[in-house]
C-alpha cells in the first residue's frame, strides 16, 4: 500500500517553466572559449581577437588555421613549417581512395566525407597519442585531407582518377586544381582562400558543439570531426548553401520574385540563406561574400547570379519586415552559393567546401575541449531533461507479454 501512495501520473502535468528548455540551447552558455566570438547585435565576428574583415583582407587560410590552433599569428618560420605540414599531409592513403571507388556514384558528398573521416583515423600514426602536439599533428592531417577527400570524390564519381596535388599551389588553389583538373587563376584561388578564412570558425555553432560534445567523452579527434561533418550537412546549418543554389537555379526565369517570396512565407517555408540564430543584423561574412559575388559575376560575364541574389534579398527583407521580423538578413550561405558557383563548384559540393574550411575551427575547438584550455578542467557534457512520457510510478509499468497485448 505504501508503494501505491507514491504512484503518480504526471502525463498531464506541466513541467516546471524553464526558459532555457526546448529552444535549441539558444543563449545558453555551455562553456568558455578563447577561439572565436560572435557579436550578433553588432555583426562582429572575431577569431582569437582578430576581426574577420581584417583576416579576410590580409591573412590566408593556412595562417588563419594556425591562428585558430595556436592562439597567435605565426612568425614567418612557423607559418612555413605549418604550411609544409599541410603539403606533406595532402596525399590520401591508398586504401581510402580504393574505398571511395567502391561507393555508389550517386552517394551524397557529405555522406562520403563523413564516412571517410574514420577511415583517415585508421591511417593516423598519432591516433592514440593524446598530447596537444599530437592533436595539432592530427589537425594538420585532417585539414589537408578533408579537402583531398572532397576533390577526390568529385573526380571518382565522374569516372576520373584523383589528381596528385600541386605543391606550388596554396590550400585553396590546390583544392580547385584537384577538383577541376585545371590550374586556377591566382585571383580565383585567392577568392576561395578568402572564403575559407570567412568560414573557418564561428564559436559554438551546431557542428562545432557536436565535435566538442563528442570529444568531451575522451573520444579521439576524428570521432569528433565525423560528428561535425554530420551536423554541418543539415540544411539549417552548412547544408543551406546548397539549398540557396537550388533556389537561385529554380528562380532564374521567375518574373515575380517578390510574389515567390510572399508565397514561400505564406506557406511557412524558409528562404534559405536568410536568418541566423545569433546575428540579428547582417552577417559580416555575407557582406564580404556579396562584394565578391558581384566582382566574380563581372569577371566571368555572369552578372545574373548577383542580380537575382540581391533581388531575392531585397524582396525577402521587405516581406519579413512587413511581418514584423526585422532581424532576418542574409547569412554566410546566401552569398557563398553564387560565389562558389562562379568558381565552378557544383551545388552539392558547396556544403563539403564549408567543411574544408570549418575543419580548422573544429580541430581547434576539439583541442581546446580536450585540454581544457579555457576552463579549469575537462568536463563531460551531460545535460538533463524533463521526462514527460508514460509514467506508472516508481515500480514502473507492468510488462505485458507480446501474445497478451491487444
Ligand atoms: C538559421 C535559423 C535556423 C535560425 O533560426 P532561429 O534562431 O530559430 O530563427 P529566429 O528565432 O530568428 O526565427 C524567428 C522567426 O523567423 C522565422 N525565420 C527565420 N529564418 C527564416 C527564413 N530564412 N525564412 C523564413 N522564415 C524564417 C522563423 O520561422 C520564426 O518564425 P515564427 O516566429 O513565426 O515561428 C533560421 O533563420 C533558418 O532556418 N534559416 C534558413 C536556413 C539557413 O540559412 N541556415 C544557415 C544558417 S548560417
Amino acid at each position: 500500500m505504501a508503494m501505491k501512495a507514491e504512484i503518480r501520473d504526471f502525463r498531464h502535468e506541466k513541467p516546471e517553466e524553464d526558459k532555457t528548455k526546448n529552444i535549441g540551447l539558444r543563449g545558453v552558455k555551455v562553456a568558455d572559449t578563447k577561439i572565436s566570438d560572435v557579436d550578433g547585435e553588432h555583426g562582429v565576428l572575431i577569431y582569437r581577437g582578430y576581426r574577420i574583415e581584417e583576416l579576410a583582407r590580409n591573412s590566408t587560410f593556412e595562417e588563419t588555421a594556425y591562428l585558430l590552433l595556436h592562439d597567435a599569428l605565426p612568425t614567418a618560420g612557423q607559418l612555413q613549417e605549418f604550411s609544409r605540414g599541410l603539403l606533406d599531409a595532402r596525399r590520401l592513403p591508398g586504401f581510402v581512395l580504393e574505398s571511395l571507388k567502391r561507393l555508389p556514384a550517386q552517394a551524397r558528398p557529405m555522406d562520403v566525407l563523413q564516412a571517410s573521416v574514420p577511415l583517415l583515423a585508421t591511417a593516423d600514426p598519432d591516433l592514440s597519442l593524446e598530447t596537444r602536439e599530437a592533436n595539432v599533428a592530427k589537425a594538420v592531417r585532417l585539414i589537408a585531407r578533408v579537402a583531398g577527400i572532397v576533390s577526390a570524390w568529385h573526380r571518382i564519381r565522374n569516372g576520373l582518377e584523383p589528381l596528385p596535388s600541386d605543391d606550388a599551389l596554396s590550400h585553396a588553389g590546390n583544392f580547385l586544381w584537384q577538383l577541376a583538373g585545371k590550374k586556377p587563376d591566382p585571383e580565383t584561388a585567392r577568392d576561395l582562400d578568402i572564403a575559407l578564412v570567412l568560414h573557418a570558425d564561428h564559436s559554438f555553432n551546431a557542428s562545432t558543439f557536436a565535435c566538442r560534445e563528442v570529444v568531451s567523452t575522451q573520444a579521439h579527434m576524428y570521432a569528433g570531426v565525423a560528428a561535425g561533418v554530420g551536423a554541418l550537412s543539415g540544411s539549417l546549418h552548412g547544408g543551406a548553401n546548397a539549398q540557396v543554389m537550388k533556389m537561385l537555379t529554380e528562380l532564374q526565369n521567375e518574373g515575380d520574385v517578390q510574389g515567390w517570396v510572399r508565397k514561400q512565407l505564406d506557406s511557412d517555408r524558409k528562404i534559405m540563406g536568410m536568418g541566423h540564430a545569433v546575428y540579428k543584423t547582417t552577417d559580416p561574412r555575407a557582406k564580404f561574400l556579396k562584394e565578391m559575388g558581384e566582382r566574380l559575376g563581372k569577371k566571368f560575364g555572369q552578372k545574373q547570379w548577383y542580380r537575382l541574389s540581391t533581388e531575392i534579398e531585397e524582396a525577402a527583407v521587405s516581406e519579413f519586415e512587413k511581418r514584423g521580423k526585422t532581424t532576418i538578413k542574409p547569412n554566410v550561405d546566401f552569398y557563398s552559393a553564387p560565389v562558389y558557383h562562379l568558381m565552378g563548384i557544383p551545388g552539392d559540393l558547396m556544403t563539403p567546401v564549408f567543411a574544408v574550411a570549418r575543419v580548422s575551427g573544429w580541430t581547434a575547438h576539439i583541442i581546446e575541449e580536450k585540454f581544457a584550455e579555457a576552463q579549469g578542467k575537462p568536463a563531460l557534457y551531460r545535460p538533463s531533461s524533463d521526462y514527460i512520457g508514460n509514467y506508472c510510478g516508481k515500480i514502473g509499468c507492468s510488462y505485458v507479454p507480446v501474445e497478451k497485448r491487444t
